[in-house]
């Protein structure tokens, strides 16, 4: 797909289904991907891939942090559910001297996107899902993080169940100001 389209028809589809990308693929998608801007080369990052039960065991861990209300339990423990592939973002921010976390967050985006972007090149489709749930001690630790690493919620993946509609373009002219137009110059 040519890129500019791609760009323009990527959707975040909320019901996903088979097919899902071959292990294979995938890993040379993450490879493709690990090509996005990076100060440093850092990599502040790694991907954990839920499928079949494994999202069952996290959504089991979702409804022990759901509360006491056994609708809500239900709810909570049947979203990991909605695709039949899930990939955790885990950002692994290390301490340096000259590239601060934010710069490492930024890379960590930028490579999550690329990804969105070439499972969409391929025909899949993928959401980004977090929430608070992402904090919670149970959800952390079946996903083996570490304290210095943060789970920044998972990529639902696998075949739009649906056509999902285009989105409207936005007006571009605001995000995109010459100095001159931004901030007045002073003589
Ligand atoms: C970091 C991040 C977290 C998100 N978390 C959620 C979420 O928990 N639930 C949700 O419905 N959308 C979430 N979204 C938004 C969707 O992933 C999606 O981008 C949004 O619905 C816009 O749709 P589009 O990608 O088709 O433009 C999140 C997006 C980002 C970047």
């Amino acid at each position: 797909m040519e890129t500019l389209q791609n760009v323009l028809t990527r959707r975040s589809a909320p019901r996903l289904t088979d097919p899902v990308p071959p292990d294979g693929e995938l890993l040379s998608l993450v490879e493709a991907a690990m090509t996005a801007p990076d100060h440093g080369r850092l990599q502040p990052w790694r991907l954990i891939t839920l499928r079949g039960d494994e999202r069952v065991a996290l959504g089991r861990r979702m409804a022990a942090c759901a509360g006491d209300d056994p609708t809500v339990r239900e709810r909570a423990a049947a979203k990991p559910l909605r695709a039949p592939l899930l990939i955790a973002i885990v950002f692994t921010p290390v301490e340096h001297a000259k590239i601060p976390r934010w710069e490492q967050l930024a890379a960590t985006v930028a490579a999550v996107h690329t990804v969105q972007l070439l499972l969409h090149d391929r025909g899949y489709s993928s959401i980004w899902r977090s929430g608070k749930v992402t904090e919670q001690d149970e959800v952390r630790a079946l996903h083996g993080l570490e304290d210095t690493e943060q789970l920044l919620g998972w990529l639902y993946t696998g075949t739009a169940a649906g056509p999902v509609p285009p989105r409207p373009r936005l007006d571009p002219k605001p995000r995109l100001r010459s100095l001159s137009h931004a901030c007045p110059l002073s003589a």
